[in-house]
């Protein structure tokens, strides 16, 4: 049997698999983000920490297993969050920064007014951007010369959360990252496969903090019994949470797509063995060939999406839960004309402004809940229709249909609007936790349960197909009102 841990920004999922790939056992807990400040979101390491050793528990417990019972430990993870700790006494020494985080915002505009821009999406296939690790890490030394210190002494250790969690359930013993979740620091070199010294430099980052690259299937360690369970288990696939769900829906041929509905939304398109050429906009990363080795992926990033719907819920309580938003959208024809833009932390894939806020436009008298609800479900179909028109330039052809993952897939509604709005034939899994699949898969060829040939058909067999049905003229006449929305929001 196989356990795998999704550690994603709302919350961790574990879940246990049997060798035929049926779901046994299955938990979920949210974990709190923090938000001191407009445009900045935090997280505790600890609680991250906590959290997932309690859903893994829980997991196994409704599986009716032991630890003792699993051959391997699949981890997967939300991307470019960083965390910093001591070395010595494992404690974290700042509060997690998420990758939704705009604080380094400046530090990312210093760079850029140096020329590097260029320079470095040659070395990383990434964009001068906060949304990845090394400009945080570059903001924490800055705010707090004493960390860097320590870090130049070899006293810290960095990691996104993969790394946080193989320390933790290893006890402190290894200090360890996948080629995937690598790629999204910007301290990568996505030519080479390893640490950059130049980015490095560039961003003043000591190398000692850096924590070991191994391909995503395979050994990693085994977990310390004190830390985790009671028992020592391999982890043997560790990949970020994206590329995760590439590798779950079984995205392995070049041009295959998927679009996961987690906390943003993020398009991913498999690239092969070549590193792909990009049109602006678009990311190059790593990610998984079928045998769970080092391969390249194009990649368009929303910063909002599952979020947007937290919002309405937590903030606005305008629902009472999350899958109440369905109902909510179909019992109106249309929004009234109301857009709602979710740029709370600025906006990704194609507009990468850090400043843009989220803004709700074109209010009537009439409109009420229903429509700003209906407005927030469509805000992540027009979302991830920009990613695909991008991904159409990156690829040189149409893209006809796509792959569809996460837990917001689960509305009916957004997928088929997501149909319509982008004229796709939208392919539902039966199993939309694509995420933990991939890393279970991860986890499995790098144990040697599956061969890369015989993986369980059951995990990636479609379930639902959204067909698009609406006119074109009203396609086109929405779309014109959603850019005029997003200009209402830009600062460039
Ligand atoms: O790049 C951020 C991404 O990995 C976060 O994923 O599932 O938490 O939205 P998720």
């Amino acid at each position: 049997m196989i356990l795998s841990i999704d550690q994603g920004t709302t919350g961790t999922t574990a879940v246990v698999f049997d060798s035929s790939g049926h779901l046994l056992g299955r938990s979920y807990s949210e974990i709190p983000n923090y938000y001191p400040q407009p445009g900045w979101v935090e997280q505790d390491a600890e609680e991250i920490w906590s959290v997932t050793l309690r859903v893994c528990a829980a997991a196994l417990q409704r599986a009716g297993i032991r630890v003792s019972d699993i051959t391997a430990v699949g981890i997967t993870n939300q991307r470019e969050t960083t965390i910093l700790w001591d070395r010595y006494t494992g404690e974290p020494v700042f509060p997690a920064i998420v990758w939704q985080c705009r604080r380094s915002a400046e530090v990312c505009r210093e760079l850029a007014e140096l020329g590097r821009s260029d320079w470095l999406r040659e070395r990383s296939g990434l964009l001068l951007d906060a949304y990845f690790s090394a400009s945080k890490l570059a903001w924490l030394f800055r705010h707090n010369p004493d960390l860097l210190t320590r870090a130049r002494n070899g006293d810290l250790c960095f990691g996104t959360v993969d790394s946080w969690l193989i320390w933790k359930m290893s006890g402190g013993k290894a200090h360890l990252t996948d080629h995937t979740n690598a790629s999204r620091t910007l301290l990568y070199n996505l030519n080479d496969r390893a640490w950059d010294k130049e980015l490095l430099t560039l961003f003043q980052c000591p190398e000692s903090i850096l924590p070991q690259i191994l391909p995503s299937a395979g050994y990693f360690t085994d977990t310390d019994p004190h830390a985790f369970l009671g028992t020592a288990v391999p982890i043997c696939g560790v990949a970020g949470d994206q590329q995760a769900a590439l590798f779950g829906q079984g995205c392995t041929e070049p041009g295959s797509i998927k679009n996961t509905y987690g906390t943003g939304c993020f398009m991913l398109a498999f690239a092969g063995e070549e590193r792909p050429e990009l049109p602006q906009g678009l990311l190059a990363t790593a990610a998984c060939d079928a045998q769970g080795n080092p391969a390249y992926a194009v990649e368009g990033s929303v910063f909002t999406a599952g979020s947007a719907i937290q919002w309405l819920r937590d903030e606005m309580g305008m629902i009472q839960r999350a899958v109440d938003t369905e109902i909510i959208a179909q019992s109106i024809p249309h929004t009234r004309g109301v857009y709602l833009v979710p740029a709370f932390n600025g906006l990704g894939a194609p507009h990468w402004d850090s400043s843009a806020r989220g803004t709700i436009c074109g209010l009537s008298r009439g409109a009420g809940r229903a429509e700003i609800v209906r407005a927030t479900l469509e805000s992540i179909a027009y979302q991830s229709d920009e990613l695909a028109r991008l991904m159409e330039q990156a690829l040189g052809l149409p893209i006809t249909h796509m792959r569809v993952d996460g837990g917001a897939c689960a509305n009916n509604f957004l997928m088929q609007f997501q149909a319509d709005i982008s004229s796709l034939r939208i392919e539902r899994p039966g199993q939309i936790e694509s995420t933990a699949i991939g890393a279970a898969l991860l986890a499995g060829i790098g144990s040697g349960v599956w061969q890369p040939q015989g993986l369980p058909e059951c995990l990636q067999q479609i379930e639902r197909d959204f067909m698009p049905a609406m006119p074109i003229a009203e396609r086109q006449q929405l779309l014109t009102g959603w850019r005029r929305a997003v200009k209402a929001c830009r600062t460039f």
